[in-house]
């Protein structure tokens, strides 16, 4: 089975974060998204892998996953233009599709299990579509679908303003050669685009097989800043062990899972795990708790901070406490000690300051 991986789009929910770069590209617990997407298709079996990418994230995307040669992938990139939609990416991907029945897998989306099992399921049930639904609180952001009593699927409806059921659609679905019929039938929604999810109720009313899985993993969709923390603190809890590279002074704790990286220095501090601190960082006088991710070259001097991303190249200086936070690339924040006046900022568009 071929797979085609959605790494396109503008991610203006993340911005500022994505004004530089892909919202797929955005690491959680110090690697991007993305690449817990390919580390799933790779444990599936899966070899060929088309990522659509778009005028804002095409070179980023391909810098950073080459020829896919460290999953043991082939990759090839495919350019939609411009974003008229999820339907509108398989178009653009039907040269490389052809007839293949395929895994369609939206860059932004982790989930906390493999997906080899589905795609036996979808394989060995002959279906047409196999969707992954997951129960969330407000599904009115998402694709929402109707089960029956038996499970089968009834409905689906993109992003409905008074959802009929609390089952999101997640981004991880796998189509057979149908799809594509199904998507030359749909017009664009009320955003302008081509809607994936009308693709499929399309199937529906073409009487094309159709069957609906409930996640019982955690599943989340990137987009948005406490998404993002919440994801960070689910793969630090899930998936990061002990591994000390750098170098850990004798005033220095560190306590539990924590990984540090190469070149990394920890000077009286104490690290409480899970935490993921990356190469070439200081961390000097200072408490980090858990459920903090730190990026490569970042220095956080006197300060406290917990449950919180910080990207690479961040300087944090004299911060009494930071919590709940996400701080992109070269970020500084410091408190000068000497002065008592009130905040001066200086921020980039679309920042978010919560005082
Ligand atoms: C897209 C789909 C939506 C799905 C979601 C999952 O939404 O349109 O049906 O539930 O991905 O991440 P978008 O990210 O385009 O808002």
């Amino acid at each position: 089975m071929k797979a085609l991986v959605l790494a396109g789009g503008r991610g203006t929910r993340l911005r500022p974060l994505t004004h530089t770069a892909a919202k797929q590209l955005v690491p959680v617990a110090n690697r991007p998204i993305l690449f817990y997407v390919l580390d799933n298709l790779a444990q599936a079996g899966i070899k060929e892998v088309g990522i659509i990418v778009s005028p804002e994230t095409r070179k980023a995307i391909e810098e950073a996953v080459g020829q896919g040669s460290r999953w043991g992938l082939k990759t090839e990139f495919l350019f939609q233009e411009e974003p008229l939609g999820l339907a509108h990416a398989v178009k653009v991907a039907r040269p490389f599709l052809g007839q293949s029945p395929f895994l369609m897998y939206l860059g932004d989306n982790l989930i906390g299990s493999g997906i080899g099992e589905f795609g036996k399921a979808f394989t060995a049930g002959k279906f047409d579509a196999l969707i992954l639904l997951k129960e969330v609180e407000d599904p009115s952001s998402f694709g929402v679908v109707e089960l029956d009593g038996q499970g089968r699927v009834l409905r689906l409806v993109e992003k409905p303003k008074h959802p009929k059921s609390n089952l999101a659609l997640v981004g991880i679905y796998f189509f057979s050669a149908e799809i594509h019929r199904a998507i030359d039938q749909i017009q664009p929604s009320w955003r302008g685009e081509f809607e994936i999810t009308d693709a499929i109720q399309r199937l529906l009313e073409m009487k094309a097989r159709v069957t609906g899985h409930v996640l019982k993993e955690w599943w989340i969709d990137t987009g948005k800043k406490d998404d993002l923390l919440a994801a960070n603190s689910l793969v630090l809890d899930q998936w990061v062990g002990r591994q000390l590279e750098g170098y850990v002074d004798k005033e220095s704790q560190v306590v539990g899972r924590v990984t540090v990286g190469r070149e990394t220095q920890i000077l009286r501090s104490t690290v409480r795990g899970p935490v993921v601190i990356g190469e070439r960082v200081l961390i000097q006088d200072s408490f980090i708790g858990p459920f903090t991710t730190i990026g490569n070259g970042s220095q956080i001097v006197h300060s406290v901070i917990e449950h919180a991303v910080i990207l690479e190249g961040v300087s944090i200086e004299n911060v009494d406490r930071l919590e709940d936070s996400l701080i992109g690339n070269g970020a500084r924040v410091f408190k000068d000690r000497t002065t008592r006046q009130g905040y001066r900022l200086h921020l980039g568009d679309d920042s978010v300051v919560e005082l």
